[in-house]
């Protein structure tokens, strides 16, 4: 009893601790199979046929791995920590919490053994079989639980708005996971979709497109809209703006999907819906944008002594950017150069390494040093060594495919006066061969930025020790 109101008098950061690690742990893993799959395309043989290290399997599992593993495990830390300090309140339940860590955990490494063995529906970013999709949704309603049962019972009337994107971010992915993998096992690794044809394509890039809302972006701008105000030591800079930011953010997403399937048997009509739904998103995703910048206002000299500012504001950039791309890109005939070439490929990775890996570091950067009981982290050198490295990856990573997939689009679409082809695939791909190694190069340096914060936080952890906090007495704004 007494050890029960002991422990509600504090913080459960015990669990926030385990996710906060582990993200960097799997960060550095998928980056390194990100690495590995870049040097694969770069020279097709250094595997030596073996199946299991097969491009075709190690691709899902860079994307799962960065995607659900280093990003998930980073948003639902962060949704622990950022939702306990503004409700002032302890989680919901300790054991639910545990088994959404450890069942998360289960898993990934599911993933990590069942992507390289070949189990595969082969939707992309739905890719794992049916038993693993059944634990994915048990941990999802248990975080849910936690998640919405720390708010209700939260100690200060207002939900800041972090939380409403957190929140979003849950129940829409509850919602894409569910109906997008509703399929019949035919074995214990083995299932076909409920559905067929372009409908399956449809309920795939609703889904598939919505992870890029939901996954990679609402639950990150739950990130920035925490950990950018408290690094910056600045409320956010319209209150205002973040709801109308909220509820047009999500209710455009929704409808975007089918940019994904331009010119293919998808009904025209629904086509079009997809692209004025992808115009009209670049107005609330800028407006996120500048509501995080120009929280800064009037602190920018932070800016130039603060690597972990620099992390969040310049993801914010990144952001900027490839929602500005993404619009372009879902123009139909941009599209028709676009699409099948490497300036998707390009466009991903500016979201991918730009946004959601600088605002996840930037707010780990944050995180650890309170979570062990330090001012900061063990070497501040060693983040601004971490911050140069990793934009310069990202530049030379992004500029590469740039130049490579503009080069592809024009080099497929060229024709000789008398209607033949210019140029052969093979003289295209012979052409791209450049950009590959550079491409490998930038994602070195990324991985590198990304070892050296696995040392730094070794360090930290090792320097530091895990200090209860105080929930307190007195509820006020966190
Ligand atoms: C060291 C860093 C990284 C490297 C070297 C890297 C490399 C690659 C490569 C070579 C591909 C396959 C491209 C193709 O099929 O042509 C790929 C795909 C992908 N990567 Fe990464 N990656 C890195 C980090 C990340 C991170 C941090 C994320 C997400 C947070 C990410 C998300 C993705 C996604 C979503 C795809 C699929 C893209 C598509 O289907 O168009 N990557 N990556
Ligand atoms: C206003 C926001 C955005 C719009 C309208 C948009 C639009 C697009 C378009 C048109 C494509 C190419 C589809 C194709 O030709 O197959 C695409 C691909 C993609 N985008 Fe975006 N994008 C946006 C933001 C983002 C952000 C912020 C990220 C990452 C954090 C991202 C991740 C992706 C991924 C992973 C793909 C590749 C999907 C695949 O084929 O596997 N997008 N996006």
């Amino acid at each position: 009893m007494a050890l029960a109101s002991a422990q509600a008098a504090v913080y459960n950061d015990k669990v926030v601790r385990q996710f906060a690690i582990m993200t960097v742990v799997w960060g550095v893993v998928g980056m390194l199979v990100g690495v590995f799959i870049a040097a694969q395309l770069a020279w097709p043989d250094i595997t030596y046929g073996i199946p299991w290290l097969s491009y075709g399997r190690l691709r899902p599992l860079h994307t799962n791995a960065v995607i659900f593993a280093f990003g998930g495990t980073g948003l639902i830390g962060t949704s622990y920590y950022v939702v306990q300090r503004t409700c002032q309140t302890r989680l919901f339940s300790d054991k639910l919490a545990a088994f959404t860590f450890w069942g998360w955990m289960a898993v990934i490494v599911a993933a990590v053994i069942s992507l390289p063995m070949g189990h595969s529906t082969t939707k992309e970013y739905a890719e794992l079989e049916w038993p693993i999709d059944i634990l994915i949704a048990l941990v999802w309603i248990a975080y849910a639980i936690v998640f919405f049962g720390t708010i209700a019972r939260r100690r200060v009337k207002h939900i800041y708005v972090a939380n409403w994107f957190y929140g979003a971010f849950i129940l829409t992915i509850a919602l894409l996971h569910i109906v997008n993998n509703a399929e019949l096992p035919v074995g214990w690794m083995k299932s076909y979709s409920a559905y067929a044809g372009v409908q399956d394509a449809m309920v795939q890039w609703w889904y598939g497109h919505n992870a890029v809302g939901f996954f990679l972006t609402a639950g990150f701008l739950g990130m920035m809209y925490y950990f950018i105000p408290k690094q910056a030591e600045r409320p956010v800079y319209s209150y205002r703006l973040s709801i109308v930011h909220f509820w047009a953010l999500i209710f455009t997403y929704m409808w975007a999907g089918p940019h994904h399937l331009h010119y293919t048997a998808l009904p025209d009509w629904a086509q079009s819906v997809g692209m004025v739904f992808s115009l009209i998103l670049l107005a609330p995703s800028w407006g996120g944008m500048i509501n995080g910048i120009m929280t800064l206002s009037g602190a920018w000299h932070k800016l130039r002594d603060d690597p972990i500012l620099r992390f969040l504001i310049v993801s914010l950039s990144f952001y900027g950017m490839s929602t500005f791309e993404g619009p372009m890109m879902s123009i139909k005939t941009v599209n028709a150069l676009s699409h099948y070439t490497d300036w998707t490929v390009g466009h991903v990775h500016s979201g991918a390494l730009g946004w959601v890996g600088l605002i996840t570091m930037g707010s780990l950067y944050y995180l650890i040093p309170r979570l062990f009981g330090r001012k900061q982290m063990y070497s501040v050198k060693a983040i601004e060594a971490h911050f140069w490295i990793a934009t310069i990856g990202i530049v030379t990573y992004i500029a590469a495919m740039w130049i490579a997939g503009v080069m592809q689009g024009l080099m497929w679409r060229a024709v000789n006066a008398d209607g033949t082809l210019t140029y052969t695939f093979v003289e295209s791909v012979k052409a791209t061969f450049p950009f590959y190694v550079l491409r490998l190069l930038g994602g070195l340096l990324y991985l590198s930025g990304m070892l050296i914060m696995l040392w730094n936080v070794i360090k930290t952890i090792g320097a530091g020790r895990a200090v209860p906090v105080r929930i307190p007495a007195a509820p006020a704004h966190a």
